[in-house]
């Protein structure tokens, strides 16, 4: 998209971008049989392969990071039964109350720092069941956690929610939408954080650029089950390994460069640093800068051909990806420099004294 004489630089979202010439024609040559009758061969290798990478079991394509977020937790928190996660959670904020919709689920949340769960937090919310207190039955992680700007939870961390739970009898099922952001930061490999969850949902459509598409990591005991939750959610997909095409794809060409994502973050978060701006430093390809009036921001950095969201009235979110290279971001940078000085500048201007 263009406007004006600028390509868009559209930073409002990892999952905005559009497969390549190479990802359309490995899905057009596509191997495909029909999947519901456990026939497509290409879901099977896309499934095969992130098993193994992962060193789970069992593995099931889903059309959403949602519907295997949804099928996690359906199998491992029954109806009437709790969950904990942490209050900003994409479970509990952009899911659509599906936990308690469609699970019965209870869920507790926790106000974690950052979004990351550590076993310390746990220890003191967690509860044992008895004839009168509910129990809790698993806890939620997400990694990287999206809502608080693309953060990491260490190895160590997430080792040690799993001593916790394990004593206690409790299952993790790990979000990782954005898994791949957290390998490239930290180095951690895939087998290392999938040792720290009895599930695992990871999404193509982010960070690695597919159209459509998560899969969810699981014991191969529980794949039957899994199987039917997500025909019952309306998830059944026949000839879908033309987008499994498009995982496997990703998976060969669009890992290793998650890290360019990741220095325009920095290259962005530096920029309006030196602009005079409050921004979280990023730890992955997710940029948080506080401004005030950030719809008005929104608003005018799209009139220059600048995508950006406002996650709160007084934080505008920016996000790197694939299809927004080092021109885009720097591009992206002057403008959003620009209009931010603008609207604070328009706003010490008419607020009343003492009041900025
Ligand atoms: C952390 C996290 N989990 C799950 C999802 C859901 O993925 P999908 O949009 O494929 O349903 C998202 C989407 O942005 C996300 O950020």
């Amino acid at each position: 998209m263009t406007i004006g004489n600028f390509e868009t630089a559209d930073l409002r979202s990892d999952t905005v971008t559009r497969p390549g010439p190479g990802m359309r024609a490995a899905m057009a040559a596509a191997e495909v049989g029909d999947d519901l009758f456990g026939e497509d061969p290409t879901v099977r290798a896309l499934e095969d392969r992130l098993a193994g990478l992962f060193g789970f079991s069992g593995a099931l394509f889903t059309p959403s990071g949602v519907m295997a977020n949804q099928i996690a937790l359906q199998l491992l928190v029954g109806p009437g039964e709790e969950l904990v996660c942490d209050a900003e959670a994409h479970v509990l904020a952009h899911e659509e109350a599906s936990p308690a919709r469609y699970g019965g689920i209870q869920t507790r949340t926790v106000s974690a720092e950052r979004g990351v769960i550590t076993a310390e937090l746990l220890a003191g919310v967690v509860r044992r069941g008895n004839p009168y207190t509910l129990g809790t039955r698993a806890v939620e992680v997400e990694q990287t956690h999206t809502r608080a700007g693309g953060t990491v939870h260490p190895l160590e961390t997430l080792r040690a929610v799993r001593e916790l739970t394990a004593g206690a009898g409790l299952a993790v099922h790990m979000d990782g939408a954005r898994i791949w952001n957290a390998m490239a930061a930290t180095g951690t490999s895939a087998r290392e954080y999938g040792e720290t969850a009895d599930s695992l949902s990871v999404c193509l459509s982010k960070g690695l650029g597919a159209p459509v598409g998560s899969v969810l990591l699981l014991p191969v005991e529980q794949l039957s089950r899994a199987r039917k939750l997500r025909h019952g959610l309306g998830g059944g997909m026949r000839q879908s390994g033309i987008l499994a095409a498009a995982g496997l794809y990703a998976l060969d060409h669009h890992v290793e460069r998650i890290a360019e994502d990741h220095a325009h973050a920095e290259m962005l978060a530096a920029g309006l640093t030196d602009a005079g701006f409050t921004v979280r430093p990023p730890e992955t390809n997710i940029v948080i800068v506080e401004v005030a009036r950030a719809d008005e921001v929104v608003a005018r950095a799209v009139q220059e051909g600048v995508l950006v969201t406002a996650p709160g009235p007084e934080t505008v979110r920016l996000v790197t990806h694939l299809d927004a290279g080092q021109k885009a971001c720097r591009r992206a940078l002057d403008v959003l420099a620009a209009v931010m000085t603008d609207v604070v500048t328009g706003v010490r201007n008419t607020a009343p004294a003492g009041h900025l």
